[in-house]
């Protein structure tokens, strides 16, 4: 079997970090969320992956490179647009030839990997398989009606959704999936769905196999998405200090401290991650924080937090919580007059002041 990760599109939901940045790179508990695809994958025996990318593909190139870092081989695959999950498969046919695949969202983790999905595809082998998880907000999603073991209808966020089975980003599929996007034309919004090649598969008598995941799973959609995400990975973290913790410091419960760290006169409180070469001083690290490299965290308090590279967070009076902080962001504090509030912020950034 071969894979497909999908990691072109626009990620505008997470704005202003996808102004800068793809969306499919940024660190959850301080690892790129596509990396933890790419590994579900090779844990999951496949060695040759198309990478569909857009207009983020040299940033993503750089990070992922030919996948000899993982013993696998990477492809790349040009998408003009993002012009739908369907235009993408359309798309790759030629890396994907006559082969059963499985496609990943680049931008969603799966707690517990796919190698059991996978062999339950092969040993079954229907013409797709398709992963469902019920959630609070269907109408967010591509929702699924079934009729006993069967898929009856696929509706990408309906408005009246009629289940609360919404589709997980991992799917399986053989051949017959190119006959479906071909035949399906743009959906209102413009794009070739998914859904509606997986309905055409179904309309057509194909074998469309539901799996509903038990397990966890996520799809970076929002910032409060990632924020979850980073909090259920930093709890799979093995512990391990390779930076400095000084006698005045405490560490406690899983926390990862990454080499050249420093940790001075602080406490940081897992499950938290703090990243090669940043220094955290007189402050509070708390639970389910992910510290980047190159930080530096003065007279602070954090939880529940995303800090990326190189930010600088000094000298606040309140805790920081719920945060999602760029790359190289300065949050401080100025004694100097007028007292007031100096802000220099990108588009679509959001603050939340006292
Ligand atoms: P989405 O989350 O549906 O789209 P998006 O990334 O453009 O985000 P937003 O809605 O906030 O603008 O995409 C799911 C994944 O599939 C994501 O990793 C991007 C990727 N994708 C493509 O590679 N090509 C496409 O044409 C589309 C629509 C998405």
């Amino acid at each position: 079997m071969r894979g497909l990760i999908l990691s072109g599109g626009k990620g505008t939901r997470l704005r202003p970090i996808t102004h800068t940045s793809a969306k499919q790179l940024i660190p959850v508990a301080n690892k790129p969320v596509l990396f933890y695809g790419i590994e579900a994958l090779r844990e999951a025996g496949i060695r040759e992956i198309g990478l569909v990318v857009g207009e983020t593909r040299a940033e993503i190139r750089q990070a992922v490179g030919n996948g000899s870092r993982w013993d696998v081989a990477v492809t790349y695959i040009e998408q003009e647009a993002p012009l739908g999950l369907a235009h993408a498969v359309l798309i790759s046919e030629p890396f994907l030839r006559d082969e059963a695949f499985i496609m990943y969202l680049g931008d969603n983790v799966l707690r517990g990997g796919v190698t059991e999905l996978v062999r339950e595809f092969e040993s079954r082998r229907p013409n797709a398989q398709i992963l469902l998880a019920r959630v609070p907000n269907p109408e967010q999603f591509g929702v699924a009606e079934l009729d006993g073991g069967r898929v009856r209808s696929l509706v990408e966020k309906p408005r009246e959704p009629r289940s609360d089975l919404a589709l997980v980003g991992v799917y399986m599929f053989d051949h017959q999936i190119f006959k479906a996007v071909r035949e399906i034309k743009p959906s209102a919004r413009g794009e070739l769905e998914i859904t509606d090649a997986i309905q055409w598969l179904v309309d057509h008598g194909f074998d469309v196999a539901p799996h509903v995941v038990t397990g966890w799973w996520k799809d970076m959609g929002r910032p409060e998405d990632l924020l979850e995400a980073n909090r259920m990975m930093l709890d799979l973290l093995e512990p391990r200090i390779d930076g400095s913790v000084d006698a005045a410091s405490r560490v406690e419960f899983k926390v990862v401290i990454e080499p050249e760290a420093e940790i001075l006169n602080s406490t940081v409180r897992g499950p938290a991650i703090i990243g090669q070469g940043s220094i955290i001083r007189n402050s509070f690290i708390g639970p389910f924080t992910s510290v980047g490299p190159g930080c530096r965290i003065e007279n602070c308090e954090i939880e529940h937090s995303i800090v990326l590279e190189g930010s600088r967070i000094l000298d606040l009076g309140t805790r920081i919580v719920d945060s999602l902080i760029g790359k190289d962001v300065e949050v401080t504090r100025h004694h100097r007059r007028p007292q007031a509030y100096r802000l220099m912020l990108g588009d679509a950034s959001r603050v939340g002041l006292l």
